[in-house]
């Protein structure tokens, strides 16, 4: 779709890293903007330097793992701007550790923030979009986490295969409904994202703890959210569905895709599963 300036863009997590550029790119566009995010001082911060720019910016605290929150945050958007046509469904946390030590109240966090948050904004916002009949687009960010797994962040991994393959569903389901959906692929960002991990839920870990100091190293020396979000911007008008930032992980995926193959060709071999 066609971001213009009576383009009206529901954004969580959206007074930092991606989230913030995403809204800083829409702005460009002229597009209004309600930013969603835990803490107002935060959002008053975005608000004030997007608005410092020209932009119709508008806030709202949400916590998005909590279902009564994001129906708040969607009445405030109607209130606000009559109509919504685009959701970012991009706040997340990263979590990370050794299977067998990781606390299963710390996995309940992470799903409930990673894949239920972008499960309410979905389920809440897209019958407030199909209700005007302009159309509109869901965006989920995943990552390349959720393509790819590595050691050590098995949460992480798990809630962000679950969202792209919850956004590869969405996809044809919605675009009946003239409804576009993205899932945004983002290796190595440099954002707060590793600070996250710092306030699970059992407990603070410090910034010595050796899984932060690892993150904050490849954190630090990702790219920059800015172009992340401007290319964000061009896939969403161009209807793409995978939104991929990072070429040099292609190798990973087709690793992957190999590895499938080869498993699929050895099953076929088994005598039960052998067709003809
Ligand atoms: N930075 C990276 O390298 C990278 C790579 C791939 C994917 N991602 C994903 O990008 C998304 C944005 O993260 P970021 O890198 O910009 O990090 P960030 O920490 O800079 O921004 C995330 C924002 O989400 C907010 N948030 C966290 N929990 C929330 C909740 N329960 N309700 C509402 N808001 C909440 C935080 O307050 C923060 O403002 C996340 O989903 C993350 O997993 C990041």
């Amino acid at each position: 779709m066609k971001i213009t300036g009576s383009t009206v863009i529901f954004i969580t997590g959206g007074a930092s890293g991606i989230g913030f550029a995403i809204a800083e790119a829409m702005a460009e566009k002229g597009a209004k903007l309600m930013l969603a995010d835990l803490s107002q001082n935060k959002l008053d911060e975005a608000a004030a330097a997007l608005s410092a720019k020209g932009a119709d910016v508008a806030t709202v605290v949400c916590d998005v793992a909590d279902e009564g929150q994001m129906r708040s945050a969607a009445d405030a958007t109607i209130n606000r701007f009559g109509k919504v046509h685009i959701v970012v469904n991009n706040a997340g946390v990263a979590l990370g550790g050794r299977t067998g030590e990781i606390a299963l109240r710390d996995w309940r966090w992470i799903m409930d923030i990673n894949v239920m948050g972008v499960v309410h904004g979905t389920e809440i916002f897209t019958p407030l979009i199909r209700s005007h009949g302009e159309g509109g687009h869901i965006v989920n960010t995943a990552s390349m986490a959720g393509h790819v797994a590595s050691a050590a962040m098995a949460p992480y991994h798990a809630s962000k295969f679950a969202v792209v393959g919850y956004s590869e569903a969405l996809q044809p389901e919605l675009a009946p409904d003239n409804i576009g959906v993205s899932v945004l692929c983002p290796a190595w960002v440099k954002t707060n994202i590793h600070r996250s991990a710092l306030d699970k839920p059992t407990g603070h870990i410090g910034e010595d703890d050796p899984l932060f100091l690892k993150m904050n190293n490849v954190i630090n020396a990702g790219i920059d959210a800015g172009d992340v979000a401007r290319w964000t911007v061009e896939c969403i008008e161009d209807n793409r569905l995978y939104i991929f930032t990072h070429p040099d992980f292609a190798p990973f995926i087709q690793k992957r895709n190999a590895q499938i193959v080869a498993d699929y060709a050895a099953a076929a071999q088994y005598p039960a599963f052998k067709q003809g």
